[in-house]
């Protein structure tokens, strides 16, 4: 089982190296225009904000999931060479269809060498 680790906001962290390994495991989750209930929404997730992830063979990130709460939504996975093998940002947009009166967002980004990283916690409230 690997660990999870919990974003912590990098202008608090000290050591260059340290805030690199943060960011660039940390998912970043955005949400495109209003949440409407039985209405489709495009939900962003995106690796990294100000550094970037290997894309080698034996590190890499392999998958982000997206969650509701406790409720999985969605996964996307990747292989060694979904970014050309160069350092970059693992991206992916789901498009899912709430139906309650708020989504409490959390997604998770799987490094094959770092673990599982967590991202902030993101409340949408869903209108009529
Ligand atoms: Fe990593």
């Amino acid at each position: 089982m690997p660990k999870i680790n919990v974003y912590t906001n990098i202008d608090e962290v000290e050591r260059e190296a340290k805030k690199d390994l943060i960011d660039r495991h940390s998912p970043f989750i955005t949400v495109e225009g209003v949440a409407k209930k039985g209405e489709m929404l495009s939900v962003n997730v995106k690796m990294g904000n100000e550094y970037t992830h290997p894309d080698d063979f034996d590190h890499y990130i392999e998958s982000i999931t997206l969650f509701n709460g406790d409720t999985k939504l969605a996964s996307a996975s990747f292989v060694p060479g979904t970014l050309g093998n160069e350092k970059s940002h693992a991206e992916v947009t789901f498009n899912i269809r709430p139906m309650g009166k708020k989504l409490n967002l959390v997604a998770h980004g799987y490094c094959t060498k770092h673990g599982i990283w967590e991202s902030t916690p993101v409340v949408v409230e869903v209108t009529e």
